[in-house]
């Protein structure tokens, strides 16, 4: 995982903690299986996946064709919107004001990637995590960034004068990536994910860590 993306995966002193975190241990548990979390870049996730350094990644990961065709997804446990963060003086109010803006987002992310596409890579400034995209919107860097929903409240909620804009930007799956050769290990994910989801395992998880 990377574990900057809270509440998803992040750091607790030296352990990771989150959502994912947490799903993985309850599937490890229910597979038998010993978890090590590795934190890594989230941009080396997929190629660490293909080389074998990991076996999957939890890292509240986007399903994405351009993905698909380098790793497989299991099915999807849970939902994530990519939302505009801005300070709260801002003169951005929707995605359509993002044009000609400089956006700040985190490498290899699908805000990335969207924003690269709708708006130009001269109009992204591509940073290695959330918190630097938001320390780099604080410093006037960037004009606004675009991430994730969950984690651009957790970062609103630790840095003064940043609010997230209402308007939703893109709603996206999130899903556990596995080597394309590895079947096996893929049917015993999304055997042990079925029946997390249907004790309701999974959902206690997220309303540990997302209020309503
Ligand atoms: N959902 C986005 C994507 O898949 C961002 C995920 C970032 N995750 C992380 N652990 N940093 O591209």
């Amino acid at each position: 995982t990377n574990a900057a993306f809270p509440p998803y995966e992040y750091k607790d002193g030296d352990d990771i903690v989150g959502i994912d975190a947490e799903i993985a241990q309850a599937m490890a548990d229910k597979l038998g299986l010993k978890l090590e979390i590795v934190d890594m870049d989230f941009d080396s996730l997929i190629a660490s996946i293909q080389s074998g350094k990991i076996d999957m990644s939890l890292a509240g990961m986007t399903v994405t064709e351009g993905r698909k065709q380098n790793v497989d997804f299991t099915d999807s446990y849970a939902t994530g919107v990519q939302v505009i963060i801005v300070k709260e003086d801002s003169d951005i109010a929707s995605a359509d004001d993002l044009e000609g803006k400089l956006i700040g987002v985190q490498q290899g992310t699908t805000g990335h990637l969207y924003c690269a596409d709708d708006f130009g890579e001269d109009h992204v400034n591509a940073l290695p995590n959330g918190a630097t995209a938001v320390q780099a919107l604080l410093q006037g860097k960037v004009d606004c960034v675009v991430i994730d929903q969950e984690p651009a409240k957790a970062f609103v909620a630790e840095n003064e004068g940043l609010k997230i804009l209402d308007t939703e930007y893109i709603t996206e799956d999130y899903a556990i990536a596995i080597a394309k050769d590895n079947t096996e290990l893929l049917d015993k994910v999304n055997a042990s994910l079925a029946k997390l989801k249907a004790d309701g395992t999974v959902q206690s998880i997220i309303d540990k860590y997302i209020k309503a």
